[in-house]
């Protein structure tokens, strides 16, 4: 039987191109840095399958180009670089990684609101500068995350791992989601409410919200007029859900106290974005599941689907089940 063809588009983890290697030839981007996207389409037009990472944008014509490819691997939680629709319509299966990096980003997620509203990075630089010339009672003063009211836009998984260590921290939580979640609210103590609600009432707001078409630009001018002046917004999810313009007016005119934001609607974020001209917003590249445990078995978990989809079985986290449904196929 010939071997499946794959192409993987970055250099990952040696374990999962090992997997890959058992039972399929594959090519790879053998690059720390994204491959072109002119290349991305050239190799799907000869692959079976494909692992992707969130820097590929995989668009409805490259899918609709690949006439053997049977199924896309996203090493990642989200997949809003890929086109679902075209991928199901051509019966292409796609896959992401959910659950193994729920804790690690929820531990950056909690890292930067401790940042943010504590003013860390302002401070570090404020010392290795040689500005600290003595202890003053009002120097560097942020605000209280303990005890404080957290607002989570998106209680799932990861919102919800950001919810048990805010309980650790005495906080009030409150959330909103598409749907009421009963078991959540028990298990966390948090309470439901509207976006306005949420917005006017929180200390932080942490976002964890898939990015879709119903949240594309979800907070903007009138969400961040609606925030506390003492409030601190919080993004780990995906940049596109807030409108950064409106966000650099709201710190630059101190409608907010400040920000903490992983993500970005272009990323890497340009060196010409006013956002890097401000103190009172604490600035990373997209590290939420990077720590070296969460990464290598994100790649392992993205390889084994992949091969699972190449050889007859059901890959585990299927983003779109609908392609497989009148398939017989083996459980994974
Ligand atoms: C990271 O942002 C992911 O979606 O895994």
């Amino acid at each position: 039987m010939m071997r499946p063809l794959v192409y993987i588009s970055r250099s990952i983890a040696a374990e999962a191109i090992s997997l890959i290697a058992q039972c399929c030839d594959y090519r790879i981007w053998n690059n720390d840095q994204p491959v072109p996207a002119k290349i991305l389409e050239e190799e799907m037009k000869k692959s079976d399958g494909v692992l992707t990472t969130l820097s590929d944008q995989v668009n409805a014509a490259f899918i609709a180009g690949a006439p053997n490819l049977k199924i896309i691997s996203n090493m990642a939680a989200g997949f809003d670089n890929i086109d679902i629709s075209e991928a199901t319509a051509k019966g292409v299966m796609v896959t992401n990684t959910p659950g193994i990096l729920t804790n690690t980003t929820a531990d950056l997620a909690f890292a930067l609101i401790l940042a943010a509203s504590r003013r860390l990075i302002e401070a570090e630089k404020f010392l290795r500068n040689g500005q600290w010339q003595a202890w003053e009672p009002m120097l560097l003063t942020g605000q209280d995350v303990y005890g404080a009211t957290l607002g989570i836009i998106g209680l799932g998984q990861i919102g919800s791992a950001v919810a048990r260590r805010a309980k650790g921290f005495n906080m009030n939580i409150i959330y909103c989601n598409r749907k009421r979640d009963y078991r959540a609210e028990a298990e966390l103590g948090a309470t439901y409410a509207n976006l306005k609600e949420l917005l006017s009432l929180s200390d932080i707001v942490s976002i964890h919200c898939p990015l879709t078409r119903e949240t594309k630009g979800l907070i903007s001018y009138w969400e961040l007029a609606m925030m506390k002046p003492t409030a601190v917004l919080i993004n780990t999810a995906r940049g596109g859900v807030v409108d950064e313009g409106a966000l650099y007016e709201a710190l630059a005119n101190r409608r907010i106290f400040a920000a903490g934001l992983d993500v970005f609607s272009e990323e890497p974020l340009p060196l010409d974005n006013p956002l890097f001209k401000l103190p009172n917003v604490t600035l990373l590249p997209h590290i939420g599941s990077a720590s070296i445990a969460t990464r290598t078995k994100m790649a392992i978990m993205t390889a084994s689907d992949l091969v699972a989809g190449l050889t007859g079985k059901l890959p585990r986290n299927l983003v779109n089940p609908e392609v497989v449904k009148d398939t017989p196929i083996e459980k994974s």
